[in-house]
């Protein structure tokens, strides 16, 4: 497991504490309509922290081709369709470029600085010269607006617990997923990042922001520098 990281519940767990089996019943919400209004059609996406699939598959229904990442092969197991590696994000090194290289689940957010470095340098290396960067960014009151909890239509109940600050700069994030038969958690470590500081940090890895892609901030397109 990574340090600050667990989960709980049936099933294997990554070591970032996501429960497989949950990510499996997952479904995807509006990111296959955000990155496809933000890329060019049929493109090549190398999908950093792919989990089950719940985005390769749609995307691929879509018309893109996709590479997916992942460090749990147990994760991986699941996608289909797509040209699947395991590998950490930090280590990825392919040595070749991609049109779109998609960061989302609020990776960009790892608690240990020296890993958001790594993931955002592992974007830049694969990412084509006139391609771009897709992250998914925390929302506005992530940490301050807990608990919080939201009912899904097809079941179940995705709550915030809490985020507990530990004064590094980082929060304690303890979320829950209820379902009917089968409860999981999930606990990690988050590092809020202000516009300014996610801006800067995508400067330490030579790239910018090109434009966010919906209102709330959540979702960036960014660019090399
Ligand atoms: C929260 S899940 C999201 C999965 C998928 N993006 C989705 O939205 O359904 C995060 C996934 O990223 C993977 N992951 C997290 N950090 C990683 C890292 N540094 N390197 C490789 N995989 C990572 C985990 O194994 C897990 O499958």
């Amino acid at each position: 497991m990574r340090q600050g990281y667990e989960g709980t519940g049936p099933g294997a767990i990554t070591p970032d504490g996501c429960a497989v089996e949950l990510y499996t019943r997952l479904p995807v919400g509006t990111e296959p309509d955000i990155i496809t209004a933000a890329v060019p059609a049929a493109a090549h996406i190398l999908e950093l922290g792919s989990g089950a699939g719940r985005m390769t598959h749609p995307l691929l229904d879509l018309g893109f081709a996709v590479t997916a990442v992942d460090e749990s092969a147990d994760m991986l197991e699941h996608v289909r369709g797509a040209r699947r590696i395991r590998s950490s994000i930090e280590d990825l090194d392919l040595g070749e470029t991609f049109d779109v290289v998609l960061l989302a689940s609020f990776l960009v957010h790892a608690g240990d600085v020296r890993v958001r470095r790594a993931l955002l340098d592992t974007c830049a290396r694969h990412v084509a010269d006139e391609g771009c960067v897709l992250i998914q960014r925390e929302g506005e009151n992530y940490h301050t607006d807990v608990p919080r909890e939201r009912t899904d239509p097809s079941g179940f109940v995705v709550r915030i617990l809490s985020a507990e600050p530990l004064g590094d700069g980082t929060s304690s994030v303890r979320a829950e997923y209820v379902f009917p038969d089968a409860t999981w958690t999930q606990t990690f470590l988050s590092r809020p990042l202000t516009e300014e500081a996610f801006e800067e940090a995508l400067a330490e890895a030579g790239l910018k922001v090109d434009r966010y892609l919906t209102d709330d901030g959540m979702w960036v397109r960014a660019v090399k520098a």
